[in-house]
């Protein structure tokens, strides 16, 4: 593992190691087997790209039944959200009666997770409910319950293990921060 690592115009160190994050995910896959045990095929729903090494950490700890789509929803570019969001593509099928667990890289705002879930429950679906590896409380502007926390950070740009600064960084198994 590099420490200090450059991306486009920008230094990041690293921030949370890999075993760390394992950690994280294996707390909030139990409380997730623990909570689905009596549900009818629970579908994840992972938001792509960020969501994406997540997902496959985070669905090999599961131990119910279950189905997985990717869909994709907003743009993001930069250390800035862009406040600008997009429709939902990727679904195959309805999910009227479903029972839905959103799988999200970081929930900021919280303006991509709230459009979402306004979106899905238009579907109808038993249960909408968001798993997210980050939280970042400081920032979030919404009333929808974020109910799975793999963790909470402060205000400060990040990325690796999906999450990217201008496409660049997802491939990083450890999470890097931005430097002054
Ligand atoms: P929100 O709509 O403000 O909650 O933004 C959510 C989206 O912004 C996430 O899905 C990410 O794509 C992006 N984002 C927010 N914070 C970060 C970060 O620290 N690093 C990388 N992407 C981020
Ligand atoms: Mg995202």
């Amino acid at each position: 593992m590099k420490d200090i690592i450059q991306l486009h115009d920008r230094r990041f160190k690293v921030m949370i190691s890999a075993e760390e994050i394992d950690r994280a995910v294996e707390a909030v896959a139990t409380r997730i087997n623990a909570d689905y045990s009596d549900c009818d095929t629970p579908v994840f729903l992972a938001v792509l790209n960020g969501s994406f090494m997540f997902l496959s950490d985070l669905i090999k700890k599961i131990d119910f039944t279950n189905e997985i789509s990717f869909v994709k929803l907003a743009s993001y570019e930069g250390t800035e959200s862009t406040g600008a969001v997009k429709n939902l593509i990727g679904l195959n099928g309805s999910l009227e009666g479903r029972h839905i667990v959103i799988v999200e890289d970081i929930v900021d705002t919280g303006k991509s997770i709230e459009h979402m879930v306004e979106l899905l429950q238009a579907q109808h679906p038993a249960s909408v409910e968001v798993c997210t590896l980050f939280f970042k409380p400081a920032s979030y502007q919404k009333q929808i319950p974020i109910k799975y926390r793999a963790m909470e950070i402060g205000n400060e740009f990040i990325v690796g293990y999906g999450l990217d600064y201008d496409q660049l960084g997802r491939s990083l198994k450890d999470i890097y921060v931005v430097t002054e």
